[in-house]
């Protein structure tokens, strides 16, 4: 298969092909680790690194469509996070996670690991939601962790404001009885029902109903506890000031199209960004380069 989204050699570790709803997919698999990333929203949907089940979850009941957005793996949402704050008709998390992203590096980093970087330029018609200059990269690094870093630069005249999440959807053996360490005492807004400003208290999270939250200051590493999976995920990051932890529980699940009713205990998002009052603004020519890096260890 070619695409012209491809513009770069490939390595031998790295092959193109036809996935999911026909959508160009690379697939990348080294010593280290198999991955699985489509071009539609520089979507990592598949990370497995080599003794481990595999870290990232998937909804079985995804769109695979170029007009939707895919659910699960490590959307990429910007240039802004949610509902836009004025615009209705505009799609929920930004328009990164719809738009077709070009490869323009594949190389293997002579120690393993496969690095790929992608591209995403203003639209040629960009949106009135958003009508700024920018150049968006996005690395990826596939080995025994998973190395995701978002640059944005703004190529226009005029200063812009943006917010950004890498959105990494955890597999879980049952969200029920994990625990999320490295968030203690820290403040956040409860998205669940009106917003509220909390603070969580001495003890690592636990998820027992429907979760939505945006962890306020946060500029260190969390780590998923999962007993039943003998297993540890820690998400460490930089140029990150806010985390968000969701799991939609019953209802919601149920409520979301491309989302199974029975999925829900599988899955944790905790997701690196700057959102709400951590949103970005960048000067003319200046850039911004928001990190995480997954890793994954027996508990
Ligand atoms: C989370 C948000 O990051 O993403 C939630 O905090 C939202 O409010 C969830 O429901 C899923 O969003 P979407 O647009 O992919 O359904």
């Amino acid at each position: 298969m070619q695409s012209p989204l491809i513009r770069t050699a490939l390595p031998p570790t790295v092959s193109l092909d036809s996935g999911e709803g026909q959508l160009p997919r690379l697939t990348v698999n080294n010593a280290q680790a198999r991955a699985q990333i489509y071009l539609h929203g520089a979507h990592v949907t598949a990370w497995q690194p080599a003794g481990h089940e595999p870290v990232l979850w998937m909804s079985q009941a995804s769109m695979w469509d170029a007009a939707k957005p895919i659910r699960g793996g490590v959307p990429i949402c910007f240039p802004w996070f949610g509902p836009h704050a004025t615009d209705t008709s505009a799609p929920g998390h930004g328009f990164a996670r719809l738009r077709d992203w070009t490869l323009t590096e594949a190389r293997d980093d002579g120690h393993g690991a496969t690095e790929l970087a992608f591209q995403l330029t203003t639209p040629a018609a960009p949106p009135a939601a958003w009508p700024h200059a920018f150049d968006a990269t996005y690395r990826v690094s596939v080995g025994a962790s998973l190395g995701l870093a978002l640059e944005i630069r703004n190529t226009g005249a005029d200063a812009f404001t943006f917010e950004e999440a890498l959105h990494t959807y955890f597999a879980v053996r049952d969200v029920r009885g994990i625990d999320i360490r490295g968030l203690e005492g820290v403040d956040y807004l409860d998205k669940v029902g009106a917003a509220t400003r909390r603070t969580q208290g001495r003890e690592p999270i636990r998820i027992t109903g429907e979760t939505d939250r945006i962890y306020l200051d946060t500029r260190g590493a969390c780590a998923i506890h999962d007993p039943a999976a003998g297993r540890r995920i820690v998400v460490g990051k930089s140029g990150s000031d806010a985390t968000v932890v969701w799991n939609p529980w019953v209802a919601k699940a149920k409520a979301m199209p491309d989302f199974g009713d029975d999925e829900w205990p599988g899955m944790v998002c905790v997701e690196t960004c700057n959102v709400n009052v951590h949103r970005v603004t960048l000067a003319a020519g200046a850039r911004h380069t928001l990190t995480a890096t997954i890793d994954a260890a027996a508990a």
